[in-house]
């Protein structure tokens, strides 16, 4: 993969990292282990006790230190040992094990699993905890590779059929696309979009005046989707996905948008919807994985149609498309 990308995945929510237990999970098929220090930063290790192999999520966090379930070996957020318990007090112990780089932000712990230290942050959620927005977050794993939940989130037409008169309905209008290719990615940006007759848009969308709608892929592995409303309303859907193994993905969703003053209200109707919704997604992208496994591979056939798959594609496959491209498509919605 491109080596300038933005290395950091979330691992968990922070309030799944709680301060006295260890958390087990699997990146990349790495089997890590999480644990918070002495002050609260989360640390990420290899899931293997150096000593006899046994998991260190089995473990017990104390006073800021991993020990061992088999033999209390201690480990420090390093993954160095301070502390043999059988050893007499004071010896010395140079055993290690393997240790990630690992950060808070926005409500998640996120690792990389590269050697060197990340020069960026992590991508930041746009709004999350502004003033007048609102937000939700769902976590949700799919039985996919990374590349089809992303060209599924950024998928317009797929919605009119897995998602009917829930988001999308068949209208047969004809809306103009523009797709760019970007330095960090790809866009879609929709315009003369129809007002749909569905219950999200029921409950979400003013009625009158234009909306703008932008599909974005964040390379390597975001995707965001905005709708703007001219009264002043705003939706954001940003998900980022973490690879666990190659057709296991965990995504995690935060949804921010900003409605008036009725935001809090909205979210009371919004959140279950978007649940429900992403239920669909799951079903549908599990039957996709099976059958690629299936027959062996994937294998796509793509129209103009198809604004940003072929751009995840290409960009998570390590030759990204140069930036500064544009297309202006019609399709039917
Ligand atoms: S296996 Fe971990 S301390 Fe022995
Ligand atoms: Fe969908």
């Amino acid at each position: 993969m491109h080596s300038v990308l933005n290395p950091w995945m979330i691992a968990c929510r922070s309030r799944e990292l709680r301060a006295d237990a260890p958390y087990a999970t699997t990146i990349e098929g790495r089997h890590l282990v999480l644990f918070r220090d002495g002050h609260g930063a989360p640390a990420a290790l290899d899931d293997r006790c150096a000593h006899r192999n046994t998991p260190l999520s089995m473990g017990a966090v104390k006073n800021g230190g991993l020990h061992c379930a088999y033999h209390g070996w201690s480990y420090r957020a390093d993954g160095s040992v301070s502390e043999v318990p059988a050893l007499p007090a004071g010896a010395q112990c140079n055993h290690a094990v393997r240790r990630y780089h690992a950060i808070e932000q926005d409500g998640f712990v996120w690792v990389s699993l590269h050697a060197d230290a990340p020069v960026v942050k992590p991508l930041a959620f746009p709004h999350l905890n502004e003033p007048g927005w609102t937000s939700f977050t769902m976590k949700t794993r799919f039985a996919a590779s990374v590349d089809a939940c992303l060209e599924n989130f950024l998928d317009c037409p797929h919605a009119t059929f897995v998602h009917r008169y829930l988001f999308r309905a068949p209208t047969a209008r004809r809306v103009r696309a523009v797709v760019r290719t970007l330095s960090d990615g790809a866009e879609a940006e929709f315009f003369d979009e129809p007002r749909v007759k569905s219950l999200v848009w029921w409950l979400l969308a003013p009625r009158g005046g234009e909306m703008r709608h932008t599909d974005r892929f964040i390379a390597p592995r975001t995707s965001r989707v905005d709708y703007v409303f001219p009264a002043g309303s705003q939706y954001i859907i940003t998900s980022s996905c973490t690879e666990l193994a190659p057709r296991e993905t965990q995504v995690y969703t935060v949804i921010s948008f900003r409605h008036g003053r009725i935001g809090p209200l909205v979210r009371l109707f919004f959140e279950p919807l978007s649940r429900r919704i992403i239920r669909q997604d799951v079903e549908m992208l599990a039957r996709q994985g099976e059958n690629i496994a299936r027959f062996g591979g994937a294998r796509y056939a793509d129209t103009p149609a198809d604004l940003l798959g072929a751009h995840i594609r290409a960009w998570r496959s390590g030759v990204p498309p140069a930036a500064g491209a544009e297309r202006a498509i019609e399709i039917r919605l």
